[in-house]
């Protein structure tokens, strides 16, 4: 069994006062350390802070399904079939020889994180992520879910072209017997026109009230048929055009609610499949760019204290602009242009090809370097202060995408990062990145929906509560894997990939008790 998928023990201790462990929770105290700035006439006065909380995991992970809307695509179909040849161990020969199944490309069952120095060799002990906290292994995900193509899973796999044919060979028994995808809901306007050939397997009628109910009855009947504790919901289904935001229609809870009520146009089908696991107390996860998550999803969740996350698998060419443009932000070198080129060759490209669902790609893969440009206005001008909504100095940034069939899912991405240097400098980054898109997205969706059925496990409280509370319902900490980072309202949003995989680090050592990554290594700076 390759290591990323071998099953180990929970053996992580955490001696401290800090740490207690019973049957039921691991309890960890927990001090937020930050620092308050007052900014006057260009002066800075910082005050640090220091909030103590607590935090409780549940040890026992929940026996968790993993339901996916368009579970008959390329990267709905690639999850199945490597989570059933990692569960059945089934090796296949390439030309290369012999692979194993893996979780490689996992952040949480193939990377590691450094938990302190050995305290006899002083040298770095790191160990995988996934041991940390108890997760799900994704071995054990119950899968299913819904498709508008009625193609039974061995040959959704097929048509998928993605896997080896010595895989799919061996895989496709039990491929079929997942059988066919749930029926789904399809609203020809919010997808584009090329899909409609697939859409065979589709919930009758128009009915907006009808679908969701009808959802709402698959998902219960999922998790009685398989005795599950939680089912994580994940749209991994085409990209959609964005909704138009509505006052009376999608702008809070009770109007979305009555706007379903009412049939109405604007509501697309993910959000009514958020909108149905919401209800059902299930978290939900948007794998795709497009505006699920309208003002009116936003108010339902909070007020049912039900989990979202999203938007978008962040898998390749955004993964690393989030990096580079950091990097080159970071070392006080100024992009002054980024333009991005795509073409693939999938399904997904072929549906991208339509101008309104291209739209929505582009606003989840244009943001991604405000962040950083923002927090630097030693090189970027800010926003006049007189002007109303005046945006501050910006690097031009365009994406393009296009169809070419003949590559397939081997996408293709072409980045130039045009930057300015020292005293009128100019140097010029292309990136050419060649992307196996939905093997890169694949583990990417197992890691959303495991850290995902985590987060629904861990409570805070400050020290003077007395109840402990879950986490506020838009899980930001999933950010790493997401495009365009859904966040709670009024809080910024983080694209930097360190800061984000900071984040999460940071979070999982709160919760055993952790403090801090110290980076600092100050034992190894001082006599
Ligand atoms: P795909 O086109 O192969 O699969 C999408 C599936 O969704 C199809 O089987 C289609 O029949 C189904 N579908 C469409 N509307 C539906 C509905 N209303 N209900 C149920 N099923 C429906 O696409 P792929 O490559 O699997 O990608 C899936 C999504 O993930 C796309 O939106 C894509 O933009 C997004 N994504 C993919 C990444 C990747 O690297 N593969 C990266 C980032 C995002």
């Amino acid at each position: 069994i390759h290591p990323t998928a071998a099953r180990r023990p929970n053996y992580l201790t955490v001696q401290s006062q800090n740490t207690s462990y019973s049957d039921e929770f691991i309890t960890s105290k927990f001090v937020n350390r930050g620092a308050s700035v007052n900014v006057s006439n260009g002066q800075f006065l910082v005050t640090p802070t220091a909030q103590t909380y607590e935090f409780q995991t549940k040890r026992t992970v929940s026996k968790t399904g993993l339901m996916m809307i368009g579970m008959g695509g390329n990267n709905g179909s690639t999850l199945c079939a490597t989570i059933l040849a990692n569960r059945h161990n089934i090796v296949w020969h390439t030309k290369a020889g012999v692979q194993q199944p893996n979780y490689i490309g996992s952040v949480l069952r193939a990377s590691t994180v450094r938990i302190g120095t050995d305290s006899v060799t002083g040298q770095d002990v790191h160990v995988p992520v996934s041991d940390v906290l108890p997760m799900v292994h994704p071995n054990d995900l119950v899968l299913g879910g819904w498709d508008i193509s009625g193609a039974s899973l061995d040959k959704a796999m097929e048509r998928a072209q993605v896997l080896d044919y010595d895989l799919q060979r061996q895989v496709a028994p039990y491929m079929a017997l997942l059988g066919k995808p749930l029926p789904s809901i399809y609203y020809p306007d919010f997808i584009a026109a090329n899909q409609e050939a697939r859409a065979d397997n589709l919930i009758p009628g128009d009915d907006k009230q009808a679908h969701l109910e009808h959802i709402r009855a698959d998902i219960r009947k999922f998790k009685e048929d398989n005795q599950l504790d939680r089912t994580v919901i994940f749209w991994t289904a085409n990209t959609e055009r964005y909704s138009d935001i509505i006052a009376g229609v999608n702008d809070t809870a009770d109007n979305l609610l009555a706007a379903i009520k009412s049939s109405h146009s604007e509501v697309s089908p993910s959000t009514l499949f958020a909108v149905a696991a919401i209800l059902e107390g299930e978290p939900f996860v948007n794998g795709a760019p497009q505006n699920t998550f309208v003002p009116g999803v936003i108010e339902l969740a909070e007020r049912h204290q039900s989990f979202i996350g999203g938007d978008d698998l962040k898998s390749g060419q955004t993964k690393l602009k989030s990096v580079l443009a950091e990097f080159l932000v970071n070392a006080g070198i100024k992009p002054l242009s980024i333009a991005s080129y795509n073409h693939l060759g999938n399904n997904d490209g072929h549906n991208l090809s339509a101008e309104r669902q291209f739209k929505s790609k582009e606003i989840s893969k244009s943001s991604v370097v405000d962040d950083m440009v923002n927090a630097n206005r030693l090189l970027y001008k800010a926003p006049a202060e007189d002007v109303k909504g005046a945006k501050g100095e910006h690097p031009d940034h365009i994406v393009v995408i296009k169809y070419v069939p003949a590559v397939g899912d081997s996408k293709r991405a072409i980045d130039e990062y045009y930057s300015e240097i020292f005293c009128g400098g100019r140097s010029t980054i292309n990136i050419f990145n060649e992307c196996e898109d939905s093997l890169l997205a694949t583990p990417l969706i197992l890691d959303l929906t495991i850290l995902t059925e985590l987060l629904t496990r861990v409570k805070y409280r400050g020290v003077d509560k007395k109840e402990f509370a879950p986490l506020y319902p838009v899980l930001s900490l999933l950010s790493y894997m997401l495009k365009a980072p859904l966040v709670k309202p009024g809080t910024e949003v983080v694209n930097s990939l360190n800061r984000q995989r900071n984040a999460l680090e940071a979070f999982l050592k709160a919760c055993i008790g952790i403090e801090g990554s110290s980076d600092l290594l100050l034992e190894t700076r001082i006599w």
